[in-house]
């Protein structure tokens, strides 16, 4: 399909993943037999749209070269940071003089493995005409409660609360000013939409799978082999 604007994928692989508690960072760690990232980078490469996919890895990261991408043609490699956004910086960074400050960037957690082409071609047909952006996301299904000192000071009405997940699609050239902007007023952003709302943008909610997990606990690796086994059924 003709489109007006390059897509671009951006994957935070640089984090050491401490709540899992292993010896080796979590985006390498064996599910079915594969590393998570290597899972992660295969459904991305299979959504022809992307160009190129830019990975941020760990300075001290050693276990890349293993992967069998090193080669790859829509494969790009960037120095990751010390928090996430710092590592999505850097990709962006990457892609100075090769993207366009129109084309849209789609950044994905290394550590969401089972994310489904399908999801990320929904994320695309209903943004790409959007003038932001916005990001797959998930209504929550349990009540949601303020906590301050382990009481209860507030609960927020779950009508108005979705869970984050990736991809979040943006501007190339308005994401890297967004974080820009966050990294020089000091302020931590967990997510990319979160650094265009302190712009005073609306990004746009897309309703994404529930079995778009992020690997965080030890546990989650077996729910993501699950997920993946599930997913080849479909
Ligand atoms: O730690 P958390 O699960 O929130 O990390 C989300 C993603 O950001 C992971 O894919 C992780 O590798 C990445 N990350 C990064 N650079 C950091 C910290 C996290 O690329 N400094």
């Amino acid at each position: 399909m003709n489109r007006n604007h390059a897509f671009w994928g951006v994957v935070p692989a640089a984090g050491v993943g401490k709540r899992m508690g292993a010896d080796i960072p979590k985006q390498y760690l064996p599910v079915l037999g594969k590393p998570v990232l290597q899972h992660t980078l295969e459904r991305l490469l299979s959504v022809e749209a992307l160009s190129a996919v830019v990975v941020a890895l760990g300075k001290e990261d050693g276990f890349w070269p293993d992967l069998p991408f090193a080669n790859h043609p829509r494969i790009l490699v960037a120095d990751g940071g010390k928090e996430r956004a710092d590592s999505v910086l850097s990709a962006l960074n990457r892609l100075e003089g090769i993207a366009k400050a129109d084309d849209w960037v789609l950044v994905h957690d290394a550590a969401r493995l089972c994310i489904t082409r399908a999801d990320v071609l929904k994320l695309i047909n209903i943004l790409e005409h959007d003038p932001v952006g916005g990001i797959l996301a998930l209504p929550s299904s349990d009540t949601l409660k303020g906590v301050s000192d382990g009481i209860i000071v507030d609960t927020v009405n779950r009508n108005h609360v979705w869970r984050a997940l990736t991809p979040q699609m943006f501007r190339y050239g308005a994401l890297k000013e967004a974080l820009t902007t966050a990294a020089e007023l000091g302020l931590t952003v967990t997510d990319e939409a979160s650094a265009l709302e302190l712009k005073g943008q609306t990004p746009r909610i897309v309703e994404g799978r529930p079995d778009n997990i992020k690997i965080t606990r030890p546990e989650d690796l077996a729910l993501a082999a699950f997920y993946l086994e599930q997913q080849c059924c479909e």
